[in-house]
């Protein structure tokens, strides 16, 4: 996959910005940087604050060519990718929530937001990553819960060499789930990376309705399977999510 990275010192959002350039028909691999956002867009319609230099925030066109049932693997895709990144780079010792958050040591260091929109090409998907570079403008509500690899390594990154090898791991990655029994080797890659795969005991908000129980695998998109106490199976589906945690 070629990349044209389009860099800003300031945008709301380099996803908003990547939907709007695949819209109007952007090739796969172009990639929106920014320095800094003004209305960065996490999950669930939170905000994800994006001060400058802080972070690496960027989003990347992709024009998958799989079955749409298989979708949602794209974004177990992408967390493999910021794994395999930081572990490679600077020797992280990364886990990856389920579904697609990065943590290191239990805290978050990485988010991934992604969202398709139809284009005169066919359906686009945008994956959008922030990476905290820095911890020190946490603001107080996630300053307990998240961190950065400044913090984790004593090192300032590069987010050059960052955004290069994210580059790089996407465009493998990405001809893998293309390629032959792609959506079942990018699960396997994924439930290789997260102790939530298996055997993780979890309480999950979904919706009006909070369950407890263990995880047992995910299904061929990339739902999560959890056993109830009473036994039962239950399929999560990330969208249904407004919050996992270990308990
Ligand atoms: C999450 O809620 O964990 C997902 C956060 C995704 C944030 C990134 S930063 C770059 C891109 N642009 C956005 O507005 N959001 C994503």
């Amino acid at each position: 996959m070629n990349f044209t990275i389009l860099r800003f010192d300031q945008i709301d959002s380099t996803n908003t910005e990547a939907l709007n350039q695949a819209k109007r028909g952007a090739d796969e691999g172009l990639c929106v940087v920014a320095r800094r956002q003004t209305a960065g867009r996490g999950r669930h319609g939170r905000v994800w604050v994006s001060e400058k230099d802080a972070g690496l925030f960027f989003s990347v066109v992709l024009r998958p060519t799989i079955e749409t049932r298989f979708l949602p693997l794209v974004t177990l895709m992408s967390a493999v990718v910021v794994h395999d990144t930081l572990e490679e780079l600077y020797a992280i010792d990364c886990d990856i929530k389920w579904v697609n958050d990065i943590h290191i040591r239990g805290k978050k260091v990485c988010g991934i937001l992604a969202e398709t929109c139809e284009t005169p090409k066919g359906l686009a998907v945008v994956v959008g990553i922030g990476i905290n570079l820095k911890s020190s403008n946490f603001p107080p509500e996630i300053a307990e819960t998240a961190t950065s690899i400044e913090a984790e390594t004593n090192q300032t990154p590069n987010a050059e060499i960052l955004l290069q090898k994210l580059t790089f791991f996407l465009s493998e990655f990405r001809d893998v789930l293309s390629g032959a029994n792609g959506a079942e080797k990018i699960r396997a890659e994924w439930t290789r990376r997260s102790s939530y795969a298996f055997g993780k005991r979890v309480r999950v908000v979904i919706e009006n309705e909070t369950i407890h129980g263990i995880t047992r695998g995910i299904e061929e998109n990339g739902a999560l399977r959890v056993e109830l106490d009473c036994g039962e199976i239950r399929t999560i589906h990330a969208g249904d999510v407004e919050n996992l945690r270990t308990v």
